[in-house]
């Protein structure tokens, strides 16, 4: 397999990036191979820190890394996830209902519609009061338990899309092991008005199912023990890839939304898991939203480099990271509805690429996934701005704008926008002691004030948050994460590193449980779980 470092592009680029002008002089005009139009967003690079040779030599680097062939090996349903041997198809997830897509001798475009059919059946008849309570009472509340990638994407879709949401819903999103994120949600919900969906691709993941059986608990304590299974089946449906486990739990196959293991969590919120999304919005929405992402999945999957948006923003990315040394992106939606969006993509970006091996087990000798994290502008603005901008770390921004408000209050539309491209522009170009010094600010001030600009910048610029932009933008993303792990050789679809701590976790459990068993467990961790027994009585 290839080594990123052993290409003449990766070479080339080595030395490029020692002789990379800063932005403000590379921004002396008008930048448009810069920007692409995609699908009702502007994507705009051209405050990235490249010239026209990196940018050629950036197309090399994906041609000669063979990210193309890797892409069309993942459309096709190739097993691309080798320590899992699977393959990565989230893409078929939005595959219109006439498309032929066949892996493993199954007819995927068929499965994923008679899913979709069947989540858009249940979502009607609970938007619409067909479908009731045991005790005949309209679902008025719909907690969804899940977490990661069984709950940010539900909860970043449900806040994104608010202004398309049916209110009379209360849409509830409880993740946390800690007894009181269910607790505290649980308090404003009625027994009997409640619908529990219970999201876990394995059905095995220990958050999501103690919190399921707290809340069966919480239900049936209303009810008489004939009644349980009645009760259970009225007020809970699963979302899972295991049929076994959800039956075990008592939920009756009926009202369980399947999945398929080509589905990473992360990549999920288009499937079954979205089914929360779907009840919010309605299924002609959710549909919208399928064909945002499947406008960029086409872009991706035709467009030669100078307009496939992903392969750009892809390869941009590890031009950051590994040529520019830049180790953190910070995601900026200047809208507060995607305010869930950075924490969305900290599990796309980070668990696809947080990795040290290659796909071939030998361990990489240059950086790989940037950490991703931020905050909706502006109220990022008046909190960690001040590193952003004259911190000794630079970081790459992603400033994400919506030009059309959902909600219109007066000035305040513009004043929000006004501040996104004011941040674009002083993050990339900065401010320097002769500019100051040339608008009269006191010398001994200078040094204080000089910014030195040069922060990469893209902005994405969308119409309107719609339930279409945000399938193109999540999309965008997760193709964007997939170039990157494909120019690095990493495999972007396992995520081993998160397996020890729950195992670890597992036997410190168990010593709280019987704290005569005994554990291995190293000086610090066992003075931690002592500690813990004597404060906890
Ligand atoms: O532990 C990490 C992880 O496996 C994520 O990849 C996944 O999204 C999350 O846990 C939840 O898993 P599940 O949907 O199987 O409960």
């Amino acid at each position: 397999m290839t080594d990123p470092t052993e290409t003449p592009a990766w070479k080339a680029l080595e030395k490029q990036c020692t002789a990379i002008a800063p932005i403000r002089e590379l921004v002396d005009h008008d930048r448009s191979e810069y920007r692409t139009v995609l699908a009702g967003i502007e994507v705009d690079f051209s405050r990235q820190r490249i010239d026209l040779t990196g940018w050629q030599m950036l197309k090399e680097l994906v041609d000669q890394c063979d990210v193309a062939q890797l892409r069309d090996r993942m459309l096709s349903g190739a097993h691309i996830n080798t320590t899992e041997e699977r393959a990565v198809l989230h893409t078929a997830l939005r595959l219109p209902r006439d498309s032929k897509l066949f892996v493993d001798g199954i007819d995927v475009v068929r499965e994923v519609h008679d899913v979709l059919d069947r989540m858009a059946i249940l979502a009607e008849n609970v938007r619409n009061g067909t479908w009731r309570g045991f005790s005949g009472e309209r679902i008025t509340s719909v907690v969804n338990i899940g977490i990661g990638g069984s709950d940010l994407g539900p909860v970043m879709a449900y806040q994104a899309l608010l202004a398309y949401s049916d209110q009379s819903i209360a849409m509830h999103f409880v993740s946390n092991v800690d007894p009181t994120d269910l607790v505290e949600t649980l308090k404003v919900c009625d027994p009997q008005t409640t619908l529990f969906i219970i999201a876990s691709k394995t059905f095995t993941t220990t958050e999501t199912i103690s919190n399921a059986q707290q809340a069966r608990d919480w239900v049936l304590a209303d009810y008489p023990q004939q009644d349980h299974g009645g009760v259970v089946a009225q007020h809970f449906i699963a979302l899972s890839t295991n049929a076994q486990f959800v039956a075990d739990f008592g939920i009756d196959p009926v009202n369980m939304f399947g999945f398929w293991d080509w589905v990473g969590g992360r990549y999920s919120m288009d499937s079954a898991i979205g089914l929360s999304t779907m009840i919010a919005i309605g299924p002609k929405n959710f549909y919208d939203m399928l064909n945002g992402f499947h406008a960029v999945d086409l872009n991706f999957a035709n467009e030669p480099w100078e307009s496939n948006v992903a392969m750009q923003m892809g390869a941009l990315a590890v031009w950051n990271r590994d040529f520019l040394k830049i180790e953190t992106t910070a995601v900026l939606p200047y809208s507060q509805y995607l305010s869930r969006f950075p924490a969305y993509l900290q599990q796309l970006t980070m668990e696809s690429n947080g990795k040290s091996v290659r796909v071939d087990g030998e361990s990489v000798e240059y950086e790989t996934g940037a950490i991703y994290w931020g905050e909706p502008g502006t109220n990022g603005q008046h909190s960690f701005y001040q590193l952003l901008h004259q911190g000794t770390s630079v970081v790459a921004c992603d400033i994400i704008v919506i030009a059309r408000a959902q909600r219109e209050l007066g000035v305040q539309q513009d004043v929000l926008v006004a501040n996104a491209l004011a941040q674009a522009s002083v993050l990339s170009l900065g401010i320097s002691a002769n500019q100051l010094a040339d608008s009269g600010v006191p010398t001994q001030l200078i040094p204080h004030k000089v910014m030195p600009g040069n922060r990469p910048v893209s902005v994405i610029l969308c119409s309107e948050l719609t339930p279409y932009t945000l399938g193109v933008l999540v999309a965008l993303y997760e193709h964007s994460t997939f170039v990157q792990g494909a120019i690095w050789g990493i495999n972007s679809f396992d995520q081993w590193g998160v397996e020890l701590g729950k195992k670890v976790a597992t036997g410190i459990s168990q010593s709280f449980a019987d704290s005569t068993q005994v554990q291995k467990f190293d000086a610090s961790t066992q003075y931690s779980i002592n500690r813990y027994l004597d404060l906890r009585q």
